[in-house]
């Protein structure tokens, strides 16, 4: 999507340099700063301190990380060790393992001066893949923008959580993009952009990619939604999710479960966009069996942002001797999610829906 009227996406290949390419998106709204992934080390510490963040996105880069490790060695047995090593610095988003499972399962049989080649191919396809998959997820979630639209003839006001924009993907995005699609077919929508403590990806990461697409948008505190579905002040409520089980429980970023309850008590529909690649069809309980990341307590107890000379300053906002605890999502009962809105097109949240998508 656009920065500054350029288009831009998370992660490339660059073909003459050999190089794979990200954002650093810890520095995103204040600066945009490209680096270079050059190390299964940095790969890790880009994952794991969220330079790269968002489920597809990680899975993505996972796939690289795994064509940076090859060019290093090319070795079946060290390939399987990194695989290992990247598939630890999140737990909860399966799309990291989806996508070094593509890469393993499709360099078991090749001689070891072929594999780099192929995991470069593959890795490309992957990202190839998501862009396209985000894209189709925008153009059926559309169709229901449009739908509100056509009945009230005012601006859609819809609310996302977190950053599901493509900032999280490659391009386009999940939760974002029927927000993106709507907007260039000139549907007029509004997004109440919650924060998203602790991180805040509402307020520096969807907030920065609406502003540079020119969407109306308003941010929000995160516990503000309830009030407003209570006065007709949301259509629609739209999310991603870094784990979705076969029985359509959706994990996503903490917070998701209670914006999920008050659009139920509002009979809000409540969407949940995401590719098929973070379905966990292996968990039949997404409540009970998803894994559940815990950060760092700092991410809760200091908060950054520009200080009075716009320099980006973390400060600490709790007392001396707290003891915070740091929980980055939660699950949210199938029996709360109105559809999920897929490449495939827009299914129940629940296991025959679902496991029609495999
Ligand atoms: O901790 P993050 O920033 O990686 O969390 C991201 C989210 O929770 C997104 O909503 C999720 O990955 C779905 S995005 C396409």
């Amino acid at each position: 999507m656009l920065v500054n009227d350029k288009h831009l996406t998370t992660i490339w290949y660059e073909k003459k340099t050999d190089k794979v390419k990200i954002i650093d998106q810890r520095l995103i709204p204040f600066e945009l700063k490209i680096i270079e992934l050059n190390t299964v080390d940095e790969v890790c510490f880009a994952i794991k301190e969220m330079q790269v963040r968002g489920a597809p996105l990680i899975g993505v880069t996972a796939a690289y990380g795994m064509y940076i490790a090859s060019k290093e060695n090319a070795n079946l047995d060290f390939l399987q060790e990194v695989s290992k090593r990247i598939n630890a610095t999140r737990p909860t988003a399966v799309n990291l393992s989806w996508a070094l499972n593509e890469v393993m399962t499709k360099i078991t049989d090749l001689k070891e001066d072929q594999t780099s080649a192929k995991i470069l191919e593959i890795a490309n396809q992957i990202r190839q893949d998501d862009i396209d998959n985000c894209k189709k997820i925008g153009e059926y979630g559309c169709e229901l923008i449009k739908k509100i639209y056509a009945l009230k003839n005012k601006p859609v006001n819809i609310l996302t959580h977190c950053n599901a924009g493509w900032l999280a993907t490659v391009d386009w995005g999940t939760a974002l993009a029927p927000v993106f699609v709507a907007n260039k077919n000139n549907i007029p929508v509004h997004v109440w952009v919650d924060e998203t403590r602790p991180r805040n990806q509402g307020f520096s990461l969807t907030a920065w990619e609406l502003i540079n697409e020119n969407i109306p948008n308003s941010l929000i505190v995160d516990n503000v939604g309830g009030h407003l579905m209570q006065h007709n002040k949301i259509d629609i409520c739209i999310t991603g999710t870094d784990r979705t089980a076969s029985n359509g429980d959706v994990c996503n970023k903490i917070g998701t479960y209670l914006k999920a309850l008050a659009a139920y008590d509002n009979n809000i529909p409540f969407y949940v966009s995401a590719p098929i690649s973070s379905i966990d069809f292996n968990i039949e309980n997404g409540v009970m069996d998803i894994p559940i990341e815990e950060r760092d307590s700092e991410e809760v107890s200091h908060i950054s942002g520009l200080d009075e000379n716009n320099k980006l300053k973390k400060i600490k906002i709790v007392p001396e001797g707290s003891s915070c605890t740091n929980f980055a999502f939660d699950v949210t009962p199938a029996k709360y999610i109105t559809k999920l809105i897929t490449e495939k097109g827009i299914v129940d949240a629940n296991y025959q829906s679902i496991s029609s998508l495999k």
